[in-house]
């Protein structure tokens, strides 16, 4: 099983006009893991960034661990057949309420498919996104389960520890990604302002982030923070020289209150847009994602998230 950098940059709401330079100083200050997403709308100004430090000889390909994600269960089935998604299909599946509809596929049957991309050579890895413990256990137990899940990325920061979740999942050799780490930017809910993160913070002379992002590190969970502002970028992967101690992660833990902040984002404007080609997309993870049940009003079991290594962006950008 291939490893995920520890660290990466998340890139959920950066701007297409600001996060290629965000790239660039992200792989120049040593991220060499980037999440994206299909749905994020910004993958090819990603593409641009990293393009442009593979061509400065600062990094290579085969060096970065690069995510991307599908908006749904049938944009990857076409996926895995290797048709082109065609400009002007939903993003996701609403009703008229605007809610998403959940899909009817189980779940899976469309990890077999994500399995298929893996022996024909378009993924690398496979893997789930917000799938809760009932949800994994299935897919570990599929019978004829021919490709294991390398991770499961999932809202995880203080108030939302996932203790027993990410037990689950390190039991069975699955790693886990948090995200969200920082809170995010969650209306009315600043979690770097928790007096006690301020004063873990205050007390190993870092930053409040600096201390979320080592509290996940610590406890052998992925993390992907988000960023556009270089110093930021900077500051988030400084967190290799410092050891939380065992009572500071505790009292961090203690902070849990299962308080869930992302909340998928469904803006009209999401209604259309043009995706890249999928015959330039040579896809090396591909997640198939759940969606917390308090997200929407109604269960939405799946949806497919591919893990990509973006070179459809990567072309684009040629
Ligand atoms: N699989 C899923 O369903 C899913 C869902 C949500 C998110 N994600 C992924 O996880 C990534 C991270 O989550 P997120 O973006 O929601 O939230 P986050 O990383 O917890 O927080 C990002 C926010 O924190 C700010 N920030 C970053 N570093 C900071 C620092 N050192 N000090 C103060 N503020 C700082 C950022 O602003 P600046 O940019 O201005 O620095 C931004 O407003 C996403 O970008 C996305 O890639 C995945």
């Amino acid at each position: 099983m291939g490893k995920i950098p520890a660290l990466g940059l998340g890139t959920w709401k950066a701007a297409p006009g600001e996060v290629t330079e965000a790239v660039k100083v992200a792989i120049d200050v040593g991220y060499r893991h980037f999440d994206c997403a299909y749905f994020y709308h910004n993958e090819s100004e990603v593409g641009a960034g990293i393009q442009h430090k593979i061509k400065e000889g600062v990094v290579k390909r085969e060096d970065l661990f690069i995510v991307s994600k599908s908006p749904h269960q049938g944009w990857l089935k076409r996926m895995a057949s290797f048709l082109v998604f065609k400009p002007g299909e939903k993003d996701l599946p609403l009703d008229h309420n605007g809610m998403a509809i959940p899909s009817e596929t189980d779940y899976l049957q469309t990890w077999e498919a994500m399995e298929d991309l893996v022996f024909t050579g378009l993924v690398k890895y496979i893997g789930v996104s917000n799938f809760n413990h009932e949800q994994l256990d299935r897919l570990l137990n599929k019978p004829d389960l021919r490709v294991k899940p390398i991770t499961n990325q999932i809202e995880c920061h203080p108030y939302l520890t996932q203790q027993n979740l990410i037990k689950f999942c390190q039991s069975r050799d699955v790693s886990v990604t948090a995200y969200r780490p920082l809170g995010g930017s969650c209306a009315g809910v600043d979690l770097m302002d928790d007096p006690v993160i301020q004063a873990v913070a205050q007390k190993y002379n870092k930053s409040p982030a600096q201390i979320l992002i080592r509290f996940q590190v610590q406890r052998g969970v992925i993390v992907i923070p988000k960023s556009v502002n270089p110093g930021r970028i900077q500051e988030n992967i400084q967190v290799f020289d410092f050891e939380l101690a065992e009572q500071d992660v505790s009292d961090l833990l203690c902070l849990d209150k299962d308080f869930r902040m992302a909340r998928f984002p469904i803006p009209e404007k999401l209604a259309c847009v043009a995706p890249l080609p999928l015959q330039k997309m040579l896809a090396s993870t591909l997640l198939l994602q759940g969606t917390p049940l308090d997200w929407q009003r109604r269960p939405w079991p799946v949806m497919g998230v591919a893990h990509s290594d973006l070179e459809g962006c990567l072309c684009e950008a040629a």
